[in-house]
């Protein structure tokens, strides 16, 4: 990290090497990000950093493993890359904050905002109590959709340098479900579970799959996309809407074209008050930097997200994981609720409560990809009593289905079969005190899992369902039209992102920076050629200033969403072109204003050229170059989709353009002199320097002046072209 002194001591010199000095600086910085991280870090709650990580998957990233809060010596908040890039969000003061300190080194945050930014544990929240008084979700008839799935075999095929590999994630799995009941998988972490509900739930589809999965007998097709409900483990939610915007905005975009405005909100309002969430629903969701609902709501929102379109089919993954035991509770009732009204309900569930484990209908029982039951979730512990494993002491039926299904074989009665496996085997396979190896009770399991329970449900699911129903699929008639699509995003969007709107840091790093040129070149004038270039200096800085600023902006923009884009792109929300219009224009008043405060002070505490036409003129190619600047940084960040990448490449990007931005080398040898053509900071610049001097010379600073129709030519395609690029590369994410 550069000392912020230093560089931003130097930076109002303008000598060009000052400025050459900021960039390595800068450069720098980007790089030993890495560093910054390791300095002072300290994890999510000092108090209970495990629990935290386990008690709000959300909060924490895709896996928990990035929930890291680091600050860098200089209280200047730095955020985990990784974690922003899986969709955490970041908020805008942030990444201004990084293009800033990108150019004016550390900006420093009072304490108190450190104080605010601080993150909290779950327990500050006090937990829905309503436990007890508990109402019945009510749901109107749709379609029944009868699940079958037979032999399902899934494999992955990693490529290394010298042999490809192919790795079994699932064997053979078999097993159904019918409407109005709630079928649970469970098994240890990494048996495969969240796999075979992507796959069930038609989200991964590429051709390494086997076996085959039935909808009413039908395979699966994107007609069946409308009916089906997926609610992802991490709830990918937009943390600075509240909970009712939440679920209206995925009301507006996803029920029928049929609906009112009207209707479609009541619809809103009922799910909020059949999830039992109308005490938060003007709460903001929250992060992990952000105070908000507390972990249970949040997945009641998730789930809400979902039942709003009432589908036939939903499909949960670790709805529970990090809940406690009352709210699980809570969760698992409302998915019986469901599914008692004709709904099909698959869940992947990690450890449940033996209370909970009992409201299941039908249970999966998976280890390390393979199928180990599949039944009645009541007859599960008849079954294992039956192959010779039952338990020894009192203990939760899911706890020793899970230490079966790890091998575990403590506390268990070990049937006599696999005790002659023990001592017919090698003696390596065997564990120390006498108990089969894991690998062991696998085989075991497996076998009798194809022998007992295998041929059975096989035949079962041979037989064609008999629904009384209409099987074939018609498209729902869905979703909002284009142009709603865009109003919806856009008023998502500036509401979203309204506390950043309003972000005083913001401004005051413009009003600032503003400040202090104004006061470095306070009332410059142009009557000797050296007056003169120290006032082309100012210029200079004013054009790489608002590209840099953009730049380091609009590079957050689609990595901070990934995460909910490919969401809402699975569901098929909207239409990408809508989402990127929208996502685009919602920040433009915003990047507009910055530049306006920032002019007005500069130029006339600089002396520029004082006609009002200068000055609006001045006004207008700042704009083009900040529009120009931001498509390409929306280009770079939907191009790499990750900030650590995203941030390099940008800034080695800028410091090209702005070398060959015309103020620092003159004779830029012919073979790299294109390098100009492409940099906005030259077109910014000799459009500046048109401006200010044309009345005094033709010539200035060795730069010719013409019409300036090439230069805002130029800067007009940038600003479409890196559009259309960034639009290109979201479409293939
Ligand atoms: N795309 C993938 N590439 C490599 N390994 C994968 C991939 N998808 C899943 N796996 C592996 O497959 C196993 C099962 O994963 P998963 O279905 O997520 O398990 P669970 O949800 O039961 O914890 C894990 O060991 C995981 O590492
Ligand atoms: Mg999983």
């Amino acid at each position: 990290m550069e000392k912020p002194n230093s560089s931003s001591g130097g930076l109002w010199r303008t000598q060009s090497d000052n400025l050459t000095k900021i960039l390595g600086d800068a450069m720098k910085s980007s790089v030993s990000n890495e560093e910054t991280k390791e300095v002072d870090s300290y994890t999510l709650s000092r108090k209970s950093s495990k629990n935290q990580v386990l008690a709000s998957p959300g909060r924490s990233g895709t896996s928990g493993r990035n929930a890291h809060i680091k600050r860098g010596k200089s209280t200047q908040m730095k955020f985990d890359f990784d974690e922003v890039s899986t969709g955490a969000a970041l908020s805008r003061a942030s990444s201004a904050s990084l293009g800033f300190s990108f150019s004016l080194a550390a900006f420093t945050m009072p304490p108190d905002e450190i104080a605010d930014s601080r993150p909290f544990s779950d327990d500050d929240i006090p937990e829905d109590i309503e436990a007890g008084t508990r109402k019945r979700f009510q749901t109107e008839p749709t379609m029944q959709i009868y699940l079958k799935f037979t032999e399902v075999t899934y494999k992955i095929i990693t490529k290394g340098v010298t042999s490809t590999q192919e790795k079994y994630i699932l064997n053979g799995i078999n097993g159904s479900v019918n409407p109005g009941e709630v079928l649970a998988l469970m098994g240890p972490s990494g048996s495969g579970k969240t796999t075979l509900l992507s796959l069930l739930g038609g989200r991964l589809t590429e051709h390494t799959l086997g076996g085959s999965v039935t909808y009413n007998d039908k395979p699966y097709s994107k007609l069946l996309k409308s009916r089906i409900g997926f609610v992802t483990q991490d709830d990918v939610l937009f943390p600075h809407l509240t909970v009712k915007e939440t679920i209206t905005y995925a009301a507006l975009l996803r029920l029928s074209k049929t609906l009112t405005k009207q209707e479609k909100e009541k619809r809103a309002e009922d799910v909020i008050y059949e999830l039992g969430l109308e005490r938060c629903q003007d709460t903001m969701i929250g992060n992990s930097f952000i105070r908000g609902v507390s972990g249970g709501e949040r997945k009641r929102v998730s789930i809400g997200n979902e039942i709003i379109i009432n589908p036939s089919l939903l499909f949960l993954d670790e709805p529970t994981s990090g809940l406690d035991s009352t709210t699980s509770l809570r969760v698992i009732e409302l998915l019986q609720d469901i599914a008692e009204n004709d709904k099909t309900v698959v869940t992947t569930i990690h450890q449940p409560s033996s209370r909970l484990f009992h409201k299941f209908d039908k249970l999966i029982l998976l280890g390390k990809g393979s199928l180990l039951y599949f039944g009645k979730a009541s007859e599960a512990m008849v079954y294992f009593s039956s192959i010779g494993c039952s338990p020894l002491i009192a203990m939760n039926p899911a706890e020793f289905l899970l230490d079966l299904a790890n091998g575990n074989m403590n506390d268990v009665s070990v049937p006599p079969e696999l005790e002659d496996r023990v001592h017919l085997g090698n003696s390596g396979r065997e564990t120390t005190n006498g108990k089969p190896s894991p690998s062991i009770v696998h085989e075991y399991l497996v076998e009798a899992c194809m022998s007992h329970v295998g041929e059975e449900t096989k035949k079962r699911l041979r037989t064609q369902t008999s629904l009384d129903q209409e099987k074939t699929f018609q498209k729902r008639e869905w979703g909002a039209s284009w142009r709603e699509q865009y109003l919806i995003l856009f008023m998502r969007g500036i509401k979203e992102r309204r506390h950043d709107y309003f972000s005083w840091l913001r401004i005051t790093q413009i009003v600032a920076t503003a400040i202090i040129l104004g006061l470095l070149w306070w009332q410059s004038d142009v009557h000797t050629p050296k007056d003169l270039q120290n006032q082309a200096g100012l210029l200079f800085f004013i054009a790489v200033f608002w590209a840099f600023f953009p730049v380091f902006t609009a590079i957050f923009t689609f990595p901070q969403e990934r995460a909910m884009l490919k969401k809402e792109r699975a569901a098929d929300m909207y239409k990408l072109s809508a989402y990127f219009l929208a996502r685009t224009t919602s920040d433009l008043p915003l990047d507009l204003l910055l530049p306006i405060i920032f002019l007005l002070i500069v130029y006339f505490m600089g002396g520029l050229r004082l006609t009002a036409q200068s000055f609006f003129l001045t006004m207008l190619i700042v704009f083009l170059c900040i529009v120009s600047a931001q498509g390409l940084g929306l280009a770079i960040g939907a191009a790499v989709m990750d900030l650590n990448k995203a941030t390099t490449l940008a800034s080695v990007t800028v410091m090209a353009f702005m070398l060959a931005g015309g103020f620092f080398v003159k004779n830029v040898p012919v073979f790299i002199s294109w390098l100009s053509y492409l940099s906005f900071n030259y077109h910014t610049y000799r459009l500046l320097l048109k401006v200010q001097y044309e009345h005094i010379s033709s010539v200035i600073e060795g730069i010719e002046l013409d019409s300036g129709l090439k230069e805002v030519g130029a800067l007009a395609a940038m600003a479409v072209g890196y559009r259309i690029l960034a639009y290109l590369s979201l479409r293939h994410l």
